[in-house]
């Protein structure tokens, strides 16, 4: 069963607007309501004063209207009186500034303090509605690493880094050794000498710095455990964190490993303004649209991270506020943007928020409802979806979604993310970018795809890609039986960021090494003799394997043979469809070239279409409208 929610916040509004604002959801076709993940300080207004009266009523009155309620814990939003309690709780920057109270997410993952704080109110909120009927899940927490808030250089910080090192590498001398610490003279004689790698004359050592990321991801998963074992002792209901667009900082794959369902925040107008590299002509085609591909890549990746379990918590329903620009959508995109969720297997879709509150940081946000609580577009459009999913589940019985359904899986690893944001050797090398940019050329081609981490089982996959994989020794190989393509980039260096030795990237089947690798501006473009380019990233290869593409000029870019490629060097979109081309036929794969602006995804047995143009757009004999949205079996 599919079905949609909302996102609401009884606190901020007048009691008396509750009943009525449940009943116009449930009307509306809703079946979710998410609450109080930034309800501290009315719930605790001081330490340990709870008033627990207004979320009884909520609860209550939302859960008579027939909706079934996901409860967030508030630990996003320390209250004032926490800082008192403990001052040095607030997370501190690379420059050594303690960031402020006064917004949100300012706590330091490894303060002690403020972890038994948030295990408690976990527990407190446990015990008061672990059984209550009405709540149907749990929310931990809200958006891990959005406003920059995974890296913090505090003391706390600092004590358990040095811990965590002991714990990793047991001996000095090891640590040492694996760093490459003879190097300038940096080596340790224990562990409490080991500071955070900020503030350093020049760059401090990859190593260390590499080490703090994985660290520092590890305490997101241990705080986030912590509030899970405490809410299974007190509920069966599922638990849920909301993910955010785009936030790598942290390892999800982790911290889905202790939870039943992952869900992210789609805001796709904001994250085409915000957060994606494009020109700027592609982001005027898809101002009041999104990226055709940003979505559907999150939607791919939180299916693997909740393990076939996953949602989307926060759905953009109007302008949002926290974007350079913030266009309204294109009517129609609201249910568009829905739909996409769930051909890719969405069992449900919030939208954020219900009411647009007319005060504080986001009075400027959109909801469902406009401030003085008249229907936007967007309740609308979430209704039309609502009735929508209505009839096609009663002609047709979704089936039970599958973590991984698909022929080509791409590897995504948050490592390697980390590995080159330290060490881009170049100033376009983003790792992020890289793997989208393959994504988005697999759906240009009309394939629907799965993203998996790297020790993924890979043995149902026809076609496998591994761009710019730190290291492959995770990679179960042995699961292999398409075809994969490794690169650029893959394999190269060891877990601690040192250069390979015997030169990468290893792969038993494929006599093939990186020697040097460039990376250049786009005035030095290699153009390759099957059309496109190789743009940013050129690697060198002493190789004996077959050369499959190579540059006009006739440098290896994609070699290897049986199923088994490297591909030494970074394609720009034209390069890409040449490679997959030639790798899908291979694999046996059919490909069908997509419009611009339009993409196709098969779920269950339907075949979705979605138009992202803001005109009609006929293909295969079928005509979508602007926005439009397509199904048939
Ligand atoms: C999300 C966040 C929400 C709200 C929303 C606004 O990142 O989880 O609380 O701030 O953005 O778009």
């Amino acid at each position: 069963m599919r079905d949609l929610g909302v996102c609401y916040y009884p606190e901020q509004w007048d009691k008396v607007l509750w009943k009525q604002d449940a009943e116009r959801m449930a009307e509306a076709g809703l079946s979710w309501v998410r609450i109080g993940e930034f309800s501290w300080s009315r719930l605790e207004p001081e330490a340990g004063n709870l008033h627990w009266d207004w979320l009884d009523d909520a609860i209550e009155c939302l859960g008579s209207a027939g909706l079934k309620i996901i409860l967030g814990t508030p630990t996003a939003t320390p209250p004032r009186w926490m800082l008192d309690k403990y001052p040095d709780m607030l997370a501190v920057d690379e420059q050594g500034n303690k960031r402020k109270f006064g917004s949100r997410r300012h706590y330091c993952f490894s303060h002690e303090g403020y972890r038994d704080e948030s295990k408690r109110i976990a527990d407190l909120m446990g015990r008061r509605y672990g059984t209550n009927p009405h709540i149907a899940a749990w929310q931990i927490d809200n958006e891990y690493g959005c406003h920059d808030t995974i890296l913090s250089y505090s003391d706390a910080a600092r004590k358990a880094f040095q811990i965590w090192l002991k714990q990793r590498y047991i001996h000095i001398e090891a640590l040492n050794e694996a760093w490459g610490n003879v190097f300038w003279s940096m080596d340790y004689e224990e562990f409490g000498q080991i500071d955070l790698p900020n503030l350093t004359v020049t760059e401090p050592n990859p190593a260390h710095c590499l080490a703090f990321r994985r660290f520092s991801s590890d305490q997101v998963v241990s705080y986030n455990q912590a509030q899970a074992q405490i809410l299974r002792r007190h509920s069966q209901a599922p638990l849920i964190h909301n993910y955010m667009g785009r936030i790598t900082e942290f390892d999800h794959y982790a911290v889905g490993k202790d939870l039943d369902i992952a869900s992210w925040d789609s805001y796709p107008i904001g994250f085409l303004s915000d957060r994606l590299e494009a020109e700027p002509e592609h982001k005027k085609r898809f101002l009041r649209q999104g990226d055709p591909d940003f979505q559907a890549f999150h939607h791919d990746l939180y299916r693997t991270v909740g393990k076939g379990r996953w949602w989307v918590m926060e759905q953009q329903p109007g302008p949002v506020n926290w974007a350079p620009y913030n266009p309204a959508p294109l009517p129609g995109m609201v249910r568009l943007w829905s739909w996409e969720a769930f051909a890719h297997g969405a069992q449900t879709v919030c939208y954020f928020r219900w009411r647009q509150a007319p005060f504080a940081q986001e009075q400027m946000h959109s909801g469902l409802l406009r401030p003085d609580g008249e229907a936007a577009q967007g309740l609308y459009e979430a209704c039309q979806v609502a009735k929508e999913l209505d009839d096609l589940q009663k002609k047709q019985s979704l089936a039970p979604i599958q973590a991984q359904k698909n022929k080509v899986a791409l590897l995504f690893d948050y490592v390697s993310q980390w590995a080159w944001d330290i060490q881009p050797q170049g100033a376009d090398f983003d790792y992020f970018r890289l793997t989208f940019e393959a994504y988005k050329a697999l759906r240009q081609l009309g394939l629907s795809i799965d993203i998996v981490p790297p020790d993924a089982d890979l043995s149902d996959y026809a076609l496998i890609l591994a761009p710019g994989l730190l290291t492959l020794d995770d990679v179960k190989h042995e699961t292999i039986k398409g075809t994969s393509l490794y690169g650029p980039r893959s394999g190269l260096k060891t877990k601690d960021l040192s250069i390979a030795l015997p030169l990468g990237p290893n792969l038993a089947d494929l006599e093939c090494k990186v020697v040097m690798s460039e990376s250049l501006p786009s005035s030095a473009d290699q153009e390759l003799s099957v059309g496109g380019a190789i743009t940013g990233w050129l690697e060198h290869l002493e190789t004996d394997a077959p050369v499959h593409i190579a540059t006009k000029e006739g440098h290896p870019i994609m070699v290897g043979k049986e199923g088994q490629y490297y591909l030494a060097g970074w394609p720009d979109e034209q390069g890409w469809q040449a490679i997959l081309s030639e790798l899908c036929q291979q694999a046996g794969l059919a490909v069908t070239a997509m419009p611009q602006g339009v993409r196709q995804c098969q779920n269950q047995g339907l075949r979705f279409l979605f138009n992202y143009n803001d005109h009609p757009v006929s293909f295969d004999g079928i005509t979508l409208p602007a926005a439009g949205v397509h199904w048939q079996s």
